[in-house]
């Protein structure tokens, strides 16, 4: 086995970027005043070179807002989002580190690693808690010394990296628990931004379905079909567990099922429960 036939994680796209029905919002949609403050929190804190840690569950926005931080903060250098899940834990380091020419039988060029690619730029890593255990503290140590060993390699290399991280799970808890490093906790909690899950910002619902209908209908070339004042009660009523993805998802489908006629509730195909979890509205 060689480096070069064993791309996985390198060549992994982050979750975002595989689902066929998601489109890569350019616009964030901030309304209600919780999501407001997390921008506001966020455009202070852009600048900064230091790193943070995006906590919320999944399908929030934690990428798309990694990526509005990135944008703001005016770093030259790339955006590189990588899904720490993916990351193999045997052949993690060369994918994260890099390694040097002829490292291993069949490593005929060397290879930047997604650290190098981040060079100068933001380093995204998507639920943080899944990367293995031993790249944990390796990674620590490149932020602190702001330098990396490529696998293979006897100089270390200067980085300049910034890292935003994102998890869905309490990253104190995996402490305790022992499957995350404590130092690297320590690290990333002082710049901690919360994202809160879509039911707890239910201002954002309707701005966000709206949004989601005109940009699938202009991608599929139909025309804007309202929200019925029923469908609308019953999109701010629903718990939305898979958060804005679902909701974009459920949007999309409406579009496709309403046809010419104004979005109904018949045309909501919420996930798993037909009927919303907490209805405030008699149906
Ligand atoms: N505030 C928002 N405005 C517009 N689109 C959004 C917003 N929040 C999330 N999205 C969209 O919802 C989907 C899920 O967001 P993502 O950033 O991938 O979530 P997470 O990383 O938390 O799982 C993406 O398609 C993203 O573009
Ligand atoms: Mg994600």
């Amino acid at each position: 086995m060689t480096f070069s036939q064993t791309p996985s994680s390198l060549l992994t796209l982050s979750e975002a970027d595989k689902s066929p029905l998601s489109i890569r919002a350019k616009a964030l949609v901030f309304v209600d005043p919780h999501s407001r403050r997390l921008r506001e929190q966020a455009e202070a804190l852009a600048p900064g070179g230091q790193p943070l840690l995006i906590v919320g569950e999944t399908g929030t926005g934690k990428e798309l807002l990694a990526r509005y931080i990135h944008r703001q903060s005016e770093r030259g250098g790339l955006f590189v989002a990588v899904s720490c899940a993916a990351i193999s834990p045997k052949w993690g380091e060369a994918e994260l580190f890099g390694h040097a020419a002829g490292a291993h039988v069949g490593s005929v060029s060397s290879r930047a690693g997604w650290f190098g690619s981040a060079n100068g730029g933001t380093l995204y890593l998507d639920e943080i808690a899944d990367l293995p255990r031993p790249l944990q503290a390796r990674l620590l140590t490149a932020l602190e010394t702001r330098e990396v060993y490529r696998v293979g390699a006897s100089q270390a290399m200067p980085v300049d990296v910034r890292l935003l991280a994102a998890s869905s799970i309490d990253l104190a808890r995996a402490v305790v628990a022992g499957t995350f490093d404590e130092r690297l906790y320590a690290y990333l909690r002082d710049g901690q931004l919360l994202f809160p899950a879509l039911r707890q910002r239910v201002g954002d619902i309707l701005p966000l379905a709206e949004y989601f209908l005109g940009v699938h209908a202009q991608r599929l070339g139909l025309n804007i079909s309202p929200i019925g004042e029923e469908a609308q009660a019953l999109l701010e009523a629903y718990a939305w567990p898979g958060n804005t993805r679902e909701l974009e998802n459920v949007i999309h489908f409406a579009l496709l099922l309403a046809g010419h006629s104004a979005i109904g509730p018949e045309h909501l195909l919420f996930r798993g429960a037909s009927r919303p979890v907490q209805a405030r509205v008699a149906l």
